[in-house]
């Protein structure tokens, strides 16, 4: 059996000191040792416009064959206003087009949420799971994992400190690729 992963990480926030890009990095180390973790910068995606439906630029290619060639996703997002930045939702609305072209269909999916506020962006994961359905992916309900006051949780140099949050991190992506082999399985034995 072949338990070799790859998942593909995505961050929700564009700024150059921003804690969700910061707990992917972490992310990246964290990884059981059967699974490589490569992230995907969306800072390039022009806003989503249905007249480029079925001509989207060539960013957007590579990404949604990113998501098809990765056996797992992982947002990493902060909260704005209650919900999911306008360029995380702009990405997700990308890769989800033309209709019936959906790059996220059937994909494993787990969220971790950065705030520097005290409830750390859980709002936002709820928002982003209404989306998921729509989307047709398979997220992890268990384990959340959710950053508060994510300003004591990271070094200046954007290092994550926090042993807690490391090990909840660890505990998400060891249950990611759990569920990612096993729906790999499900899927080969129906194509059989
Ligand atoms: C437009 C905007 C809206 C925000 N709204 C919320 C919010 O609803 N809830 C919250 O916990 N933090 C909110 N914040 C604070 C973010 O949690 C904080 O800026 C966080 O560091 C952003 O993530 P990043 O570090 O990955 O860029 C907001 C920040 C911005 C810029």
């Amino acid at each position: 059996m072949n338990n070799e992963l790859k998942i593909l990480g995505i961050a929700g926030s564009l700024r150059k000191g921003s804690f969700n890009k910061a707990a992917l990095r972490s992310a990246i180390s964290l990884t059981p040792s059967n699974v490589t973790l490569e992230t995907f910068d969306i800072s390039s995606f022009p806003l989503f416009n249905q007249d480029d439906d079925n001509n989207p630029p060539e960013v957007i290619r590579q990404f949604k064959g990113k998501i098809r060639a990765s056996d797992a996703i992982l947002f990493a997002t902060p909260e704005y206003n209650y919900s999911v930045p306008g360029v995380l939702k702009n990405a997700i609305d990308w890769a989800s087009r033309p209709y019936g072209d959906n790059a996220w269909e059937g994909k494993p999916v787990a969220i971790m949420s950065a705030s520097i506020g005290m409830l750390g962006g859980t709002r936002a994961q709820h928002h982003l799971r209404q989306t998921f359905v729509f989307l047709n992916v398979y997220p992890l309900n268990s384990p959340e994992v959710i950053i508060p006051n994510a300003a004591d949780k990271f070094d200046s140099a954007g290092n994550l400190t926090d042993q807690h949050t490391k090990e909840k991190i660890q505990e998400l992506l060891k249950t990611l690729s759990v569920w990612a082999v096993q729906w790999r399985e499900i899927k080969q034995g129906m194509e059989m």
